[in-house]
């Protein structure tokens, strides 16, 4: 049975990313801070599903962390066959008199984690002849959304880039971008999700689903849901003083 490598699985898209997949009888292993948490989540699904469970409690926003999980990802003798890079988090400040170190944070889990990861994971998938890379940016990658758009333009881009130099190993990168989905992703930074109408929001069971079904069928980018994919296209054609015009911290969505 082939092993899934999530991490931020104890909450959001990432658990129903690891439902998904265990549901598919994958094993997993699960991987974000809160070891208490992960404990719950392996023991929930372990009950239900006929799989095995790993926890690698493992703060990404530190080297430490991040090299724990890439030792995990490179251990040949228990391989890993999909690694979703899912983790991450809203900054919650406005970058000009922010605090550095959240900005360090959240560029270490998103960005430095994702590519350490990868640079860990890929090489092991190649010499196998198979696996995948699954990606979480989001629909933010396309707008002009202070460093948390930043870091997941870079997400995107980066896994275009792998999709195309590892066409023909047998290794498939996928990117998902996602739009509005309720998650603890809001209440953490403050962001009152009911500023949003309901339509606006995907259930995270459906981005797990379109995440694992584009994988599953080598696509290079999911965008989940059609009027995402509509906002997607107007935003790639938009000129970007307009993008920017819609920009800002009056539009970050913080209450106060
Ligand atoms: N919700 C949305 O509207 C939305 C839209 C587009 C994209 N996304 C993206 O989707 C992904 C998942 O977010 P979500 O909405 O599911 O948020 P969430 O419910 O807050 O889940 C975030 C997960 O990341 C883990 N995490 C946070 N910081 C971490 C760290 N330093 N080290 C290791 N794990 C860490 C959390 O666990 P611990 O706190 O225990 O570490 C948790 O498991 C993120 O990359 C986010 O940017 C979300």
């Amino acid at each position: 049975m082939a092993t899934a490598l999530i991490t931020g699985a104890t909450s959001g898209i990432g658990r129903e990313i690891a439902w998904q997949l265990a549901a598919e009888r994958m094993n997993l292993i699960l991987v974000a801070r809160s070891a208490d948490r992960l404990e719950e989540v392996a023991e929930h699904i372990g009950q239900v599903a006929d799989v095995e469970v790993e926890v690698l409690p493992a703060d990404l926003s530190q080297a430490e962390g991040t090299l724990r999980v890439c030792e995990r990802l490179i251990d040949d003798e228990r391989p890993v066959g999909l690694l979703v890079n899912n983790a991450g988090f809203g900054l919650g400040q406005d970058f000009v008199g922010g605090d550095i170190e959240r900005e360090l944070n959240a560029l270490n889990v998103m960005v430095r984690a994702v590519l350490m990861t990868c640079h860990a994971a890929i090489p092991g998938m190649v010499a196998r002849g198979g696996g995948g890379i699954l990606n979480i940016a989001s629909m933010a990658a396309l707008t002009a959304q202070g460093t948390y758009s930043a870091h997941k333009a870079w997400v995107r881009t980066f896994t275009e880039g792998l999709a195309a130099s590892l066409k023909g190993t047998g290794v498939n990168a996928t990117v998902v971008c996602p739009g509005l989905v309720h998650t603890e992703f809001h209440e953490k930074v403050d962001v009152d999700p009911g500023q949003w109408p309901e339509s606006a929001f995907i259930p995270a069971e459906r981005v797990a689903a379109e995440a694992i079904e584009g994988v599953r069928r080598g696509k290079v980018v999911v965008t989940p849901s059609r009027r995402y994919r509509a906002l997607a296209g107007a935003l790639k054609v938009a000129p970007r003083s307009l993008v920017r015009a819609v920009a800002g911290p009056e539009r970050s969505g913080r209450r106060g």
